[in-house]
């Protein structure tokens, strides 16, 4: 299977700067290789392991990740986007994660995990403080439903996180990082954009119809180098369920040929 895989970054440099893995986390990616049926199933590890190197998963990082896993840009694009764990650059440096999912949203408990976070820090769901230190968004189950809200902060989990418990965990986080309640209270926070900033939008893959449906062959499932278009131009605002749609930049998508 793996000797099928076809990747546009073969042979090119994975990241412009050059900026690889530490040699302690490329241990840790040889170690998945070995480990892993072949590269391409190590892909969500190794999201992590340039996660931790980038400290968000910048575009560089996933340029990086699709190169060590031999997959397209896109394919990291992907999974990188459906899950919401991973730390992306428009995220604050302290990230609450407020579970929405229906055993949480019961009874308001949902609500009342938001409505600390608003009135302590002036954020609301996909929202950023104009410091970038804290962002809030909603997701889905966190695996706790019968102690709702459950609440993530980064790598830290709670449950039943609402109310003087909550609140207090806000003041110490917000002392420790030497700030003030004032100055997030009442003041306006700012949209996260949760778009990845370059997106290729359209593939030419092989068996592709002119109504635009795609063949997948198990035998080659990806384009081979030099097949597809790629644009860089800025996609259009999406609307997504952590945040409301930033401005248009008038940019249109680059139609293919
Ligand atoms: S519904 Fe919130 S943890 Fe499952």
């Amino acid at each position: 299977m793996s000797e099928n895989i076809r990747t546009p970054q073969a042979g090119l440099k994975p990241v412009a700067s050059g900026r690889t893995l530490s040699p302690e986390r490329m241990a840790r990616f040889q170690e998945m290789v070995e480990e892993y049926p072949n590269k391409r199933s190590t892909l969500m590890m190794v999201i992590r392991l340039v996660e931790e190197e980038f400290e968000s998963v910048t575009d560089e990082a996933m340029a990086l990740a699709a190169h060590l896993c031999e997959v397209p840009v896109a394919h990291v694009q992907g999974m990188v986007t459906f899950y919401t764990h991973f730390k992306r650059p428009f995220h604050g440096k302290h990230r609450f994660m407020v579970c929405a999912t229906l055993m949480c949203a019961l009874d308001g408990n949902t609500d009342a995990a938001l409505k600390s976070i608003k009135d302590k820090l002036g954020i609301g769901a996909g929202e950023i403080t104009a410091d970038g230190l804290f962002s809030c968004e909603k997701v889905e189950c966190l695996a706790d439903c019968d102690r709702p809200p459950v609440v993530q902060k980064d790598f830290e989990h709670f449950c039943n996180m609402k109310g003087a418990p909550f609140n207090q965990y806000i003041d110490g986080l917000v002392a420790k990082e030497g700030k003030a309640l004032s100055d997030y209270q009442g003041k306006v926070a700012a949209k996260m954009d949760t778009r990845v900033s370059t997106l290729p939008v359209h593939y030419t893959f092989p068996g592709e119809t002119s109504e635009g449906a795609r063949h997948f062959d198990d035998k080659d499932p990806y384009w081979k180098p030099g097949q597809g278009e790629l644009t860089t131009a800025i996609p259009r605002p999406l609307h997504t369920p952590f945040s409301s749609p930033v401005a248009d930049s008038g940019l249109k998508p680059q139609k293919s040929k």
